[in-house]
């Protein structure tokens, strides 16, 4: 994804009227629009806001959709909220780990594996989220095949 550059924060800082209590809005039009929030972004939102990079961090650090970190092509996320763990997301979110060799939260191969906090599909546990599309009932199988689908359509 691409970086956001300056004039770009500065226009959308203009869209909500430069208001800090407009700080989630302006982060949240960021992320769709970039994926994620650099540090020289939050700098830049601390001083046009007038609010100090720690207020700014709070609420970054606060929304577990407000990433730090440039994310890979494709973003998978696994539901970690309770009706998806009682239906074995741990377990799920074990074997991701697993062949994917790497964390939650990690970017490797193009791949941001991320943990998400219900995905409004609870009735359908284990929910699975890849690059933007929900999945229920994904077991370990349901989840190699929607990888495989992930990357037969680089
Ligand atoms: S708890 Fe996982 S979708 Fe709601």
């Amino acid at each position: 994804m691409a970086r956001i550059d300056k004039e770009t924060t500065s226009d959308i800082v203009a869209q909500y009227g430069g208001k800090a209590e407009m700080l989630v809005q302006i982060l949240q039009s960021i992320v769709m629009r970039y994926g994620w929030i650099p540090e020289d972004t939050i700098r830049q939102l601390a001083e046009e806001l007038n609010l100090s990079r720690a207020d700014v961090h709070g609420v970054v650090e606060y929304y577990h959709d407000f990433r730090t970190h440039e994310p890979g092509k494709h973003i998978v996320k696994i539901c970690q909220a309770e009706a998806c763990q009682a239906m074995g997301s741990r377990e799920l979110t074990n074997h991701a780990e697993k062949i994917l060799a790497m964390s939650l939260h990690d970017t490797e191969n193009d791949i941001t594996l991320e943990p998400v906090y219900c995905l409004g599909n609870c009735a359908c546990s284990p929910a699975v989220m890849v690059n933007g599309k929900t999945y229920g009932r994904v077991d370990e199988k349901r989840f190699n095949d929607l990888l495989d689908g992930m990357r037969g359509n680089d």
